[in-house]
């Protein structure tokens, strides 16, 4: 059985108004010193601005959300990492699961001049969600297929935080929150690569 919450108004406006301010501090930090006004997305969304664990959105992940997931989980979980994006005018978010350290992912809504519906494919159905700021998305990231049609206003700022229920895969190996990633720590990539490895050799055992 998969996790789906909705949680509405989990965020108070006010703490959406800082953290918007703090990511776009963020940003505007990283490409001011590269004069770098090129918008060049990642991997998933093309027309966007987004960062690995931005500061504000690893402490909300920490200080308020985990307790909400928890509670509507049952399960006791660790941080994984968070991520924030901009996304702008145009923008589609293409159906996709997370990677494998997103065993709980949230997806909040943090700023928009546009509402910009979330799809999710439960149990053979198209969910549609239509969050409001402060609205919070519960869902196993990993396994849910999720996605967005192109987005018509401006700029939509999410939130969005991951969770996992192994220690041993918490902060995906790294050594602090807010650190960027390294895929050389992370124990989701190691594994999978003894895997292959393994595989490779015809022997399935460590
Ligand atoms: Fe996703």
């Amino acid at each position: 059985m998969n996790d789906f919450h909705i949680i509405k108004g989990a965020v108070s406006e006010q703490t959406c108004k800082v953290i918007a301010k703090a990511f776009r501090i963020t940003r505007d930090g990283v490409l001011f010193p590269h004069h770098d006004n090129k918008v060049r997305g990642d991997d998933i969304v093309e027309n966007s601005f987004s960062w690995y664990s931005p500061i504000s959105f690893e402490a909300l992940a920490d200080q308020v959300v985990k307790d909400i997931v928890e509670k509507m989980t049952g399960d006791k979980l660790y941080n994984s990492y968070s991520y924030g994006r901009s996304s702008y005018h145009g923008a589609v978010l293409p159906r996709h699961r997370d990677r494998a350290a997103s065993d709980y992912a949230v997806s909040c809504l943090v700023d928009t001049d546009c509402t910009w519906p979330l799809y999710f494919k439960i149990d053979g159905e198209e969910v549609e969600i239509r969050q409001e700021i402060g609205d919070m998305v519960i869902y196993n990231g990993n396994i849910i297929e999720h996605w967005r049609e192109p987005f018509e206003g401006t700029e939509q700022l999410s939130a969005f935080m991951f969770y996992v229920k192994d220690k041993m895969r918490e902060f995906e190996g790294r050594p602090l929150q807010g650190m960027p990633y390294n895929p050389q720590w992370d124990p989701n990539t190691i594994q999978h690569t003894l895997e292959n490895l393994r595989a490779a050799h015809g022997v399935t055992n460590p």
